[in-house]
């Protein structure tokens, strides 16, 4: 990827400070050497009773500050996150922007059974009061249309299409693309209208959490291509393997798995390795040995924009 070093993007105005909570360091470096950002420094640590002490070490007084943080493992993470929001709010920050790659707690997006929370609504209600923007990519949007449904602060949602098809037209020849249930028929469409290849949306019935049920349709005109399944997650791994069983019936070629964000609970990775998947390859939204899709440059352009609209 080329990122071009910038200068500093308004000469009148104070660079922000980005803060990562991230084990994805090559990201932040890229971001902050192609903004020309200042690295803030902070101490972490876990006290033995599990409570979280954090030190913002880096001056930070009247200064933008931009928290990047990836929202895997978000029950770990959301404490720490909130209480560095208050930190630097207390230490003079002048505005505070989460950029999240990957957000959580989006597809509790409604009541399905009285009495459930509606996860999603909640957790945007938190974040919302703790931060004053939020920066996302590909955000699980199914029953809510954007993030303002849920969100009260100003937010960008970015797309991983552009990078996964470019992906796809130096890698593969001859793809099916495959989207194993409706909501994924909002990526498959762009992605197939930009590399001109045919695709199949397929039919998903979720029984719980770790069981899924699919239905195939007719592939046989499609035996020569090579299947790519592309999903936005992959966490318990069940939607991915139970696809990949019908197109090994179907006696397709085995499949490339595609998802931007690499949750992959337990052991979903070698789970779906071993259902006989060709490679999977993620975005690098989350920080996974899958990841060959570099998300960056998205972020850097988005958080050059949202600097240009901060007062
Ligand atoms: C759900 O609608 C998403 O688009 C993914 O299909 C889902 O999150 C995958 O979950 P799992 O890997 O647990 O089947």
């Amino acid at each position: 990827m080329h990122l071009e070093i910038l200068k500093p993007w308004n000469e009148n105005k104070m660079n922000p400070i980005l803060f990562a909570f991230t084990d994805n360091q090559t990201m932040v470096k890229k971001i902050s050497s192609a903004l020309n950002l200042e690295l803030g420094s902070m101490t972490i640590h876990t006290f033995p009773d599990r409570e979280t002490y954090i030190k913002i070490n880096s001056e930070i007084k009247n200064k933008e500050v931009i928290l990047l943080c990836s929202l895997n493992e978000p029950n770990t993470k959301i404490l720490p996150l909130l209480l560095f929001s208050e930190n630097a709010h207390d230490l003079g920050a002048k505005n505070i922007g989460l950029i999240a790659p990957y957000l959580a707690y989006m597809r509790q997006d409604t009541r399905f059974q009285p009495g459930e929370a509606i996860s999603s609504k909640y957790f945007a209600s938190l974040l919302s009061s703790y931060f004053d923007w939020l920066i996302t990519i590909d955000p699980h949007l199914h029953r809510y249309k954007s993030l303002t449904d849920i969100y009260t602060i100003p937010t960008t949602s970015l797309h991983a299409m552009d990078l996964i098809s470019k992906w796809l037209s130096e890698n593969i020849d001859n793809p099916l693309l495959i989207g194993p249930d409706s909501e994924s028929e909002q990526w498959l469409k762009i992605i197939a209208d930009k590399i001109q290849a045919p695709y199949l949306i397929l039919k998903k019935i979720r029984i719980n959490d770790e069981k899924v049920e699919i239905q195939l349709t007719d592939v046989t005109s499609f035996k020569q291509r090579i299947p790519i399944l592309i999903d936005d997650i992959i966490s318990s791994g069940e939607t991915m393997i139970e696809t990949i069983k019908l197109l090994k019936q179907a006696q397709l070629a085995p499949p490339i798995c595609i998802a931007i964000h690499a949750i992959f609970s337990n052991n979903s990775y070698q789970n779906i390795l071993a259902a006989g998947v060709k490679k999977i390859i993620t975005c690098n939204t989350v920080s996974h040995p899958s990841n060959q899709i570099d998300i960056s440059e998205l972020l850097v352009s988005a958080i050059q924009t949202q600097a240009h609209k901060l007062p």
